[in-house]
């Protein structure tokens, strides 16, 4: 019961206050707790559709910023005409460096809300979500400067909370949150990687 209450409370508050998804209420959650974003900056925002982390994002950063977000389902049209977003449809496994972003400097913000289709086996769903963890934990070195901040949602597993271990010296702060807006039975939670040490 709990957990649908939680669904219509977060869906409902999405739709009245115009957001694409729910998953909005994450991010805010996270940025308000760890100030990830600011005013002005870069940010990439991998697995971004429908794009409520987008125009959270959007809003945030303001006309001085930039954000770019990808993802393998069909671009949103409904984001298109928003002056600081770009968009694109691709895979993030076919991403290898900022060129196909059309940008010419790295990120000075990574957020990654990617999950994977899931096929209710677990094994393989843990294994899916790692596999996308581990692309996009790859990308880092290219893809976000120096001192740069990062966010992504893992889904949790024995595997999984070793690889995060190994990660950890990546950053000056390395943080786990499960967001009040996560239903309570879900295995996901973010990591919050502050200053990047490159
Ligand atoms: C939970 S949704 C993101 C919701 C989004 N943060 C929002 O606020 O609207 C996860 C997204 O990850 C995308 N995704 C999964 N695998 C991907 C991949 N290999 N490359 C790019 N995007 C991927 C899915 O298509 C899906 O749209």
């Amino acid at each position: 019961m709990g957990n649908f209450k939680v669904k219509d409370h977060y869906f409902n508050k999405a739709k009245q206050e115009n957001f694409l998804a729910r998953s909005i209420y994450k991010l805010e959650e996270i940025d308000e707790r760890y100030k990830v974003l600011r005013p002005g900056i870069s940010v990439v925002d991998l697995g971004y559709y429908p794009g409520s982390w987008i125009q959270y994002t959007s809003r945030v950063i303001g006309d001085n910023g930039q954000v770019v977000g990808i993802d393998i389902q069909e671009v949103n049209k409904k984001l298109s005409g928003v002056k600081n977003v770009r968009v694109y449809q691709k895979d993030i496994f076919d991403i290898h460096d900022l060129s196909q972003l059309d940008v010419p400097d790295a990120f000075d913000v990574v957020l990654s809300d990617m999950a994977p289709s899931t096929t209710g086996i677990r094994s393989l769903d843990q294994d899916r979500s790692l596999n996308l963890v581990e692309s996009v934990f790859g990308l880092l070195p290219r893809f976000l400067k120096p001192g740069g901040n990062f966010v992504i949602k893992v889904f949790d597993s024995q595997n999984a909370q070793n690889y995060l271990k190994e990660q950890k010296n990546l950053f000056k702060e390395f943080s786990y949150l499960k967001p009040k807006s996560t239903r309570s039975v879900s295995k996901e939670f973010f990591v919050i990687g502050k200053h990047f040490k490159a």
